[in-house]
C-alpha cells in the first residue's frame, strides 16, 4: 500500500461503510452496472463482429474504414476527446496504392494530478469464412452455452470493447476515472500494423508525452485461472530463393542432366534445426539467456495440462514430455519454423517438372538476448556456407524481411503488482505470470520509442481459437474481463508516477 491510499482508508474506517481497504464500495457499484448490462456488451460485440474488417484482404478495405469510424463515433459518443489519424497508403505489389485504415486515438480525463495510463487494442481481423470449417457464420456472433462465437470476438474485438465499457461504466455511475484513459486502435494489426510505428513516433511529444503505463489485452489465459503476460516472442523471417536454369524444365527430358534448385533449397533447409528441435545455425542458442532458477521455479508453478494441449492440436506426442521444457520451449526459446516453399510445384495431380526457380519461406522466433540484426548475418552466412559445399552451380539469395524483436517485461514492476491486486479482486486467485510464444511487435516499438512501461493483460480465454476456425470469447471471460480493467484502472491508479 502507498501513502496515496491512506486518506481513503481512513474515511472508509471513520465512516464505517465498509471494512474493506479500500474503493470496494465502488468496485461493487461497477460490478453490478457490468452485471446487468451484459446483454448490450454482447451486442454491441455483435454489430463489431459483422464487419468484416479482414485487414489482409485489400477488396475489404471499406469494411476495415467502416469499422475504424464506428470506433472512433462509440468514443466520442461517450465524450472522449478523438481523433482519426491518417496514417497514409499502402503499397499493392501490382503498384497500385490503397488507403491504411485510420489509427483512432481517443483521452477521457486530463487531471495532470492523475496517471495516464494508454490501452493499445486493434479492430482488424484474421480472414474466415463458413467453408473453412466454421459451425456457425464467422461474422454473425452466435451464442452457443455461454460462448460468443465469430471473428475476432477474442482477437481483439470484445477486449477493445471491455475496456470502452470500462470506461462507460465509470461514467454511467459517475464516479470519476482514478486515471486518465487515453486509447490508441489500429486496423492492420493481422497484417503487421503497417503504418503504425511510424504514427508512434510521430506522437511520440504530444499524444504519448503525458502517457505513463500502455496497457495492451491483444492475448489469451493460459488455461482457466487469470494471466498477466511479460513477454513476446519476436520473428526473424527469411526467404532463402534458389535459382538454378533460365526456364521450368521436363524432368523426363532433363531429369539426371541439371543440378536441381529444389533440391539445393531442400538441402540446405534441412540444415537449420536437428530432428530434436536442436538448432543448427551457429550462434544462436549461445545467444539465449539462461533459464534460472527462479524462472524455472515460476514455470513449475503454472497449470498448464500437457494432455489437454496434446489433444486441442491433435498430436499424440510433442517435442518435449514435461511442462517446463514445454513451456519454455514455447516461449523463452528460438525455433525454426519452415512455412511453405513458393514456385515449386504444388496443389493437385503429378506435374512432372523441374522448378527453375523455388524461394523457401521460413522463420526463426526471437527471444532475449538474439539481436534481429545479429541473427540476419548468422542465417546468412550459415546457409552461404552450407550451400558452397554443395558445389552447385546454382545461385542461393537469402533475405530477412521481418525483423521483430522479442519483448519483456519485469514482473517486479508496480505495473504487474496492481495487475496482480486486480486478479486477485476480481477472481480471488493469483494470476498466472505468462510469456506469449508468439509476437505483437507493437509491444517493443511502445517501449523502444515511448520509454514507457508496458503491461500485457489478457481477458481471452484459453481455448479461443484465435486465427483458427470457431474464434470464441465466453461470455464469462469477457464480462469478468471487463470488471477486471475496472478493478486493474483502481490500482494503477495508486501506484506513484514514474
Ligand atoms: C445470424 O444467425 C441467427 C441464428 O443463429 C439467424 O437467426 C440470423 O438471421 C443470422 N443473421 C445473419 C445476418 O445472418
Ligand atoms: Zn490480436
Amino acid at each position: 500500500m502507498t501513502i496515496w491510499q491512506l486518506p481513503s482508508m481512513l474515511l472508509v474506517v471513520i465512516s464505517s461503510v465498509s471494512t474493506h481497504p479500500h474503493h470496494l464500495f465502488e468496485y461493487d457499484e461497477l460490478s453490478q452496472y457490468v452485471d446487468s448490462h451484459q446483454e448490450e456488451y454482447v451486442q454491441t460485440l455483435r454489430d463489431w463482429v459483422a464487419v468484416e474488417s479482414d485487414s489482409s484482404d485489400v477488396l475489404r478495405r471499406p469494411d476495415c474504414h467502416r469499422m475504424m469510424d464506428m470506433t472512433a463515433e462509440k468514443l466520442q459518443a461517450m465524450g472522449g476527446k478523438v481523433e482519426l489519424v491518417d496514417i497514409g497508403v499502402q503499397e499493392l505489389p501490382d503498384g497500385k496504392t490503397v488507403a491504411l485504415p485510420k489509427v483512432v486515438t481517443a483521452q477521457f480525463g486530463s487531471d495532470p494530478s492523475k496517471q495516464t495510463v494508454c490501452v493499445y487494442g486493434h479492430v482488424d481481423v484474421q480472414p474466415a469464412k463458413l467453408e473453412d470449417g466454421w459451425a456457425t457464420e464467422p461474422y454473425n456472433l452466435t451464442d452457443i452455452n455461454g460462448n460468443l462465437y465469430g471473428r475476432g470476438a477474442s482477437d481483439n474485438k470484445a477486449p477493445v470493447l471491455a475496456w470502452i465499457h470500462t470506461v462507460e461504466a465509470y461514467q454511467a455511475l459517475s464516479i470519476d476515472l482514478p486515471v486518465n484513459v487515453k486509447f490508441i486502435i489500429e486496423g492492420m494489426e493481422e497484417t503487421g500494423s503497417n503504418g503504425l510505428d511510424a504514427m508512434i513516433v510521430a506522437q511520440k511529444d504530444t499524444f504519448f508525452s503525458d502517457v505513463e503505463y500502455i496497457i495492451i489485452s491483444d492475448c489469451g489465459w493460459l488455461s482457466r485461472r487469470p494471466a498477466l503476460t511479460y513477454g513476446t516472442r519476436g520473428n526473424c523471417y527469411f526467404f532463402a530463393e534458389v535459382e538454378g536454369p533460365k526456364q521450368d524444365l521436363h524432368s523426363g527430358v532433363y531429369g539426371g542432366t541439371v543440378i536441381e534448385p529444389m533440391t539445393d533449397l531442400i538441402g540446405i533447409l534441412d540444415t537449420l534445426i536437428s530432428p530434436s528441435g536442436k538448432i543448427l545455425i551457429p550462434g544462436i542458442r549461445e545467444a539465449v539467456a539462461p533459464l534460472s532458477d527462479e524462472e524455472w521455479k515460476m514455470y513449475q508453478d503454472i497449470e498448464f495440462d500437457i494432455e489437454s494441449f496434446k489433444s486441442k492440436i491433435g498430436v499424440s506426442q510433442l517435442m518435449y514430455s514435461n511442462k517446463v521444457d514445454l513451456l519454455a520451449h514455447r516461449w523463452r526459446y528460438p525455433t525454426v519454423t519452415i512455412h511453405g516453399i513458393e514456385g515449386g510445384f504444388s496443389g493437385p495431380g503429378s506435374k512432372t517438372v523441374i522448378p527453375a526457380k523455388v524461394i523457401a519461406k521460413f522463420s526463426i522466433r526471437q527471444v532475449p538476448n538474439m539481436d534481429p540484426a545479429v541473427v540476419k548475418k548468422q542465417v546468412t552466412d550459415y546457409l552461404n556456407s552450407v550451400f558452397a559445399k554443395r558445389k552447385s552451380p546454382n545461385k542461393l539469395k537469402v533475405t530477412m524481411i521481418i525483423g521483430a524483436k522479442p519483448w519483456l517485461a519485469d514482473t517486479k514492476h508496480p505495473l504487474y503488482e496492481a495487475g496482480k491486486a486486480a486478479v486477485k479482486r476480481v477472481f480471488n486467485v493469483e494470476p498466472d505470470l505468462i510469456r506469449e510464444g508468439g509476437t505483437i511487435p507493437i509491444a517493443k516499438t511502445f517501449e523502444d520509442v515511448t520509454g514507457k512501461s508496458i503491461i500485457m493483460m489478457p481477458i481471452g480465454g484459453f481455448d479461443d481459437g484465435l486465427h483458427s476456425q470457431n474464434e470464441k470469447m465466453s461470455r464469462y471471460n469477457y464480462i469478468e474481463g471487463t470488471k477486471l480493467f475496472i478493478a486493474y484502472l483502481h490500482e494503477v491508479a495508486h501506484l506513484k508516477k514514474d
